[in-house]
């Protein structure tokens, strides 16, 4: 069953019933002001950091779920019958509704009683404020008096803090409202310098800022007295609970459509400018009033959305496919990217599951993030990678997360996840082929952001492999530390008191337990090092490098394959994890894939024979399951993976960001049919059909979908942000379509489904334009035979990168 529908044309997702599963989410924001904005309106904005400067609120958790947004009343002011456009918070029946999720912005619509309501929610590129333009028309045969509400309510910005510390914040609510715009003013009369004000195009009929006289003693967001009655109360906030709530009136005739724009922003003053007079408390509005008289106007508006537009086109630009799968084409030329962007604009802070307060930007999230999105915004990604590396420490080792505003690292969610150096070298691997801009390399980095310790981001490198290396355990395995890849496999904790973080606490010590996981991630950054030291005529380094690879692989195989596919890992007694000597969690999905990807077994056959156990033991109709079987009860020694229930997240569940590595693994044996047909299980396009099963929004992956053993198996949970996105990306681009950046060129070397005859894309690859057509028999399997590239046969499958702004025409041809 279905909620909506694609219009690829448009590049949007339409909503055509406002009750989904689950509220379904779009992104608004570009660059420092963003927000999330549901199919009803609900979400919430911020700049810059959804913990520490969170506009307005949001009620996490609540029920009716998602509440809190950007709501507008209309009011039938001849009846007194209201409700609300994009359906909640009245939730009163609509003639019509429709919600278009599009590119950093959504527009909603809907129609009762002959009064339709258009909304347009988006942040113009390079602001630091949102538009909402409303539209209302009178489809009616006789003339319409009607009031339009706006309503915000404001957040006191740290997000944790409001929701907590009452005894303080029900006194230090301010506003001032002047020229009709309400300004949020809560601690500027102390220790901030920043504002939020929201305006409104039309001259007001009244406005609340005090959410209790607006809303009524005891009535919720879907009754506010002010709306019931028909007319504001001009309540200024003191204390309690400030909101943003403009009245405006509205006489239609037949057919008449008003717009009425709404912005609602952020604004800095100068410390030393923030009153008007000097001296007073009266909030300096000198410097946003000209933004705000700027945003109201319609022609402004039109300019900013149409260059949102282009925005968009511009990044989506980069890589664009054809191919005979429609549901491929889509997320990969609209969707899939755009989710990239998201996820590496968020990291993994704000979502419907991501509180914004909980994690800032996760090292190795963020590394792996940035696989998905490079190829669009090389200087953002190189800017992230500077800002990542600067919070690694001198030993090599990371902070597991630092918060964006600040820049620090900080062990709020645990440190030593000895997955998380190795990271930065696969980071910054994939942007160096993406640009082949090797002046980051010598770039100066501090350690841990400490002034004077800076050394070149090369370095860095070297450390985060030293780092797994000055880290060995009793099979020469890498010890895991706090966890791996996987953050609930905590071998080292043995919790056994409610409520102890699993990645935090320790409870014994001295552990060695050991990670294949690592020990697969170590091989395959160790040769993207040697590459890298090659590039910079470092011949002795990268063979140290490739000695390394190549000991560990021997260490994998001598001590990490099972029989038939590879261990997971040796817990803190030295017993095998991921093994056919356990009863449960006997075969794990993330050295499968990682292990393959460092190229171990590839010669051997061991590679080939670990997939067809991923195949047999692991593959469900729904993607494939972490481990197998689930761990039916909790096992202290194994830590929160165990907490689950059977079919949840890391116990079993589907957690999609480690499918993405199979599909590599089996293009890289070239068994293209099975890694698109676990492309597919997966493609959220694709499983739109069965919505009300998998629950999240058709058009993004979702972090976790319940495996076979939950009673809900195909249930999808934490949609949005997620290494899923990238990791998807690159397995369907990178490795099934092929088009594959490498140090040297732009590698073609796709490993296609048998059926299909080829596709086409278009490529921008540093600077330059490669058009692509891939030519292949119909029903055979096979590499590209030769390319041709402007017409002439080249040797292999690279092309060499051409001058930028050139336009190269490369065609591929596979000979079955
Ligand atoms: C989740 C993991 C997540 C971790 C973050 C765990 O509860 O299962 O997926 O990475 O929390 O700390
Ligand atoms: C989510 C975390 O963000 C990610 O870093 C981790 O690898 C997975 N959970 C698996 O535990």
């Amino acid at each position: 069953m279905r909620y909506g529908h694609f219009d690829d044309e448009r590049r949007e997702y339409v909503i055509d019933r406002p009750d989904t599963p689950l509220p379904w989410i779009n992104y608004l924001g570009t660059e420092d002001y963003f927000g999330i904005v549901s199919n009803t309106a609900g979400g919430y904005s911020f700049y810059r950091d959804a913990r520490l400067r969170r506009l307005t609120r949001y009620r996490y958790n609540n029920a009716p779920f998602d509440l809190g947004g950007r709501y507008l009343y209309v009011r039938d002011d001849a009846t007194g019958d209201y409700w609300s456009p994009s359906w909640q918070p009245t939730r009163g029946s609509l003639d019509e509704y429709e919600c278009r999720h599009g590119l950093s912005y959504t527009r909603i619509a809907s129609a009762r009683n002959g009064i339709r309501a258009e909304t347009l929610y988006f942040v113009p590129v390079g602001e630091t404020l949102e538009v909402w333009r409303a539209r209302v028309t009178n489809e009616r045969d006789t003339a319409a008096e009607l009031s339009l509400f706006s309503s915000v309510e404001f957040c006191l910005w740290d997000a944790q803090d409001d929701a907590t510390n009452f005894q303080r914040n029900f006194s230090t609510g301010q506003v001032e409202v002047a020229d009709g715009v309400i300004y949020h003013k809560t601690e500027y009369r102390e220790r901030r310098d920043h504002f939020a004000y929201f305006a409104c195009s039309e001259p007001l009929a009244g406005f609340d800022t005090q959410r209790d006289t607006f809303l009524g003693a005891y009535r919720g967001w879907d009754e506010p007295a002010a709306v019931e009655r028909g007319a504001a109360f001009d309540s200024v906030a003191h204390g309690w609970a400030p909101i943003g709530s403009h009245h405006v009136r509205l006489a239609l005739a037949p057919g008449e459509t008003r717009e009425v724009i709404f912005v609602l922003g952020y604004a800095e003053n100068p410390r030393a400018e923030k009153f008007d007079p000097p001296g007073s408390e009266t909030l300096n509005k000198r410097h946003v009033r000209p933004v705000i008289e700027h945003w109201l106007r319609p022609e402004t508006v039109a300019a900013g959305f149409a260059a949102l537009g282009e925005y968009w086109d511009r990044l989506l630009g980069c890589l664009r496919v054809t191919t005979p799968d429609a549901d491929t084409d889509r997320m990969v030329n609209v969707w899939n990217a755009y989710q990239c962007v998201v996820t590496f604009n968020m990291s993994r802070s704000t979502s419907f599951y991501e509180s914004g307060i909980g994690r800032g930007m996760g090292f190795r999230d963020s590394n792996q993030d940035l696989l998905g999105f490079v190829h669009m915004t090389p200087g953002r990604a190189r800017q992230r990678i500077l800002d990542i590396a600067a919070t690694q420490m001198s030993t090599g080792g990371a902070y597991h997360q630092y918060q964006p505003l600040t820049k620090r690292g900080n062990n709020d969610i645990g440190d030593g996840f000895n997955d998380d150096p190795l990271w930065l070298v696969l980071g910054v691997s994939a942007y160096l082929k993406e640009t082949g801009d090797e002046t980051i390399l010598d770039q100066p980095v501090p350690f841990d952001n400490a002034p004077g310790s800076e050394e070149p981001l090369y370095e860095h490198l070297r450390r985060s492999l030293q780092y797994t290396q000055d880290r060995l355990g009793p099979h020469g395995l890498p010890l895991i530390g706090r966890a791996d890849w996987n953050d609930c496999l905590n071998l080292n904790c043995f919790s056994d008191t409610p409520g102890e973080p699993f990645q935090i606490t320790e409870n014994v010590s001295g552990g060695t337990a050991e990670s294949v996981f690592i020990a697969g991630q170590f091989v395959l950054a160790a040769k993207e090092l040697a590459a890298i030291a090659e590039l910079r005529g470092l011949d002795g380094e990268a063979a140290e490098y490739r000695a390394a690879a190549e000991k560990m692989t021997g260490v994998i195989i001598e001590h990490g394959w099972d029989g038939a596919w590879f261990r997971r890992a040796y817990d803190f007694h030295g017993r095998p994890i991921g093994s056919s000597e356990d009863d449960e969690g006997q075969i794990f999905i993330e050295p499968q894939g990682i292990c393959v990807l460092g190229g171990v077994g590839l010669d051997d056959g061991l590679a080939a024979q670990a997939l067809r156990s991923v195949a047999e033991r692991l593959a469900t109709p729904h993607g494939i399951v972490l481990q197998q079987p689930a761990y039916s009860s909790y096992r202290i020694e194994l830590g929160e993976i165990s907490s689950y229930p059977p079919g949840y997240k890391e116990n079993a569940g589907i957690f999609c960001h480690t499918n993405p590595w199979i599909m590599i693994a089996e293009a890289m044996v070239g068994n293209g049919d099975r890694a698109f047909d676990y492309y597919r299980r997966l493609n959220p396009s694709v499983r739109e059909a069965i919505s009300e099963l998998h629950r999240c929004e058709p058009y993004v992956y979702a972090q976790m979908i319940a495996g076979r053993d939950a009673p809900t198996h195909g249930e999808a949970k934490n949609s949005w942000l997620t290494g899923t996105a990238a990791w998807n990306f690159v397995a369907i681009t990178q490795w099934i379509l092929g088009l594959r950046p490498e140090l040297t060129g732009l590698r073609v070397d796709p490993v296609l489904p048998a059926s299909w005859p080829g596709f086409q894309a278009t490529r921008v690859f540093r600077g330059a334009t490669y058009e692509i057509t891939v030519r292949k028999p119909a029903g055979a399997a096979g590499r590209v035979a030769y390319l041709l590239v402007d017409g002439e046969r080249v040797d292999g499958t690279t092309v060499p990168a051409a001058a930028a702004g050139t336009v190269v025409r490369v065609e591929a041809v596979i000979e079955g």
